[in-house]
């Protein structure tokens, strides 16, 4: 047996107490949000716990005890002598408004992800997944709320823009689909900006559909079906097939390439917008928010594929197998950028004619 190293017990140790120290902090990132205090304190200058939940109308002893928290998890300044804290405006950017800086809406996942715990505990032992269900009602509004201000920013100049040549197709009009549109917030982007295209959105949640539709009312180059993305089909060809953040979970991610390969007309193309993150565990090793990607999979992608009878790709399924996959699907030139935003990386796949 190796020698036990006790510098490396105690770095160890070190390192357990920051899991525990971020994992407290997020909850508490949660319980601010939820309330409104970092969007109250971003727009006070230092002030007392009594001033801010006299502004917020929330309990003092409550407010100050999270206060606490939030000094010591390094979130809000502190000064002891006059008993005063202040969110400072660097740390604001990251914690209220709409933008994609808004950090916040990670630690929202947390507690859906808390509540399915004992159904992950259970799939350790069948192997057979946690399926969407678990996750829903909230799973889809959720994810719409976490992804809007992504979608505001990055859409068009970003993702879209990385195919050459295709906004100016879709400003002249073409048929355009979107496999696992959620709520339809891209949809609905898409519509509004090219009005000569039309959009026709795809998703298995009658839920999100539902909230889709309700929408995009008004919007006459906008659709909706119900479908299972693994029996995709059109009476006619698409020349785009998007996929945002919507393969890697999939029951049947090899069958549903091919069926977005089969309903695309020669020539088309297929956009993905999906998770960054090498195919190899070694690779990720020090990528920051890696360790969120596998808890993710863990907790989500991975187990719903599993639950469907899927192979569980996980949500770092990466860039060699996910590019290999779109070449066994009968796509070519198949180009990837990488880190196209903090998180995602676009792959660019073209239906040969
Ligand atoms: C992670 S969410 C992404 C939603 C949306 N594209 C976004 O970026 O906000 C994945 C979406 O794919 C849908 N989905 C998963 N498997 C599907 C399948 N086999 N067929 C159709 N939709 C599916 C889910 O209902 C969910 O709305």
């Amino acid at each position: 047996m190796s020698e036990f190293d006790r510098a490396k017990a105690k770095a160890f140790t070190q390192l357990m107490v920051r899991h525990l120290e971020g994992a407290s902090v997020a909850i508490m990132i949660e319980v601010g949000r939820r309330v409104g205090l970092f969007e109250t304190m971003a727009k006070m200058s230092a002030v007392t716990s009594d001033e801010i939940a006299a502004k917020t109308g929330l309990n003092e002893r409550y407010v100050r005890e999270w206060l606490g928290a939030m000094v010591c998890g390094g979130i809000v300044e502190y000064a002891a002598a006059e008993r005063t804290y202040r969110l400072p405006p660097e740390h604001a950017t990251m914690l209220t408004g709409p933008s994609s800086r808004n950090l916040t809406g990670m630690a929202e996942m947390f507690p859906l992800l808390h509540r399915v715990i004992p159904d992950v505990v259970d799939a350790f032992g069948s192997g057979r997944g946690v399926p969407y269900s678990a996750y829903q009602p909230d799973f889809t509004g959720l994810m719409d709320r976490r992804s809007r201000p992504r979608y505001d920013e990055q859409l068009f100049n970003a993702y879209l823009a990385k195919a050459e040549g295709l906004i100016a197709r879709l400003e002249a009009g073409i048929r355009v689909a979107d496999v696992g549109c959620g709520t339809g917030y891209c949809i609905a982007l898409m519509a509004r900006r090219f009005p000569k295209s039309t959009f026709v959105g795809h998703d298995f949640s009658e839920q999100a559909i539902a909230e889709a539709r309700a929408a995009t009312r008004g919007l006459a180059n906008a659709s909706f079906v119900v479908q299972d993305a693994a029996r995709l089909e059109s009476p006619t060809p698409y020349d785009l097939v998007t996929a945002f953040d919507a393969i890697h979970d999939q029951a049947d991610p090899a069958g549903v390439l091919r069926r977005i390969r089969a309903v695309l007309a020669p020539g088309g193309t297929f956009l993905m917008v999906d998770v960054c993150a090498s195919s190899e565990l070694a690779d990720n090793v020090g990528v920051p928010m890696a360790a969120y990607v596998y808890t993710m999979s863990t907790m989500h992608c991975m187990s719903v594929s599993l639950a469907g009878g899927g192979p569980g790709l996980g949500t770092a399924w990466g860039h060699q197998l996910a590019s290999r996959m779109l070449r066994e699907a009968g796509f070519t030139d198949v180009a990837l950028f990488e880190r196209v935003d903090p998180a995602n990386s676009v792959y660019v796949a073209r239906a040969a004619g």
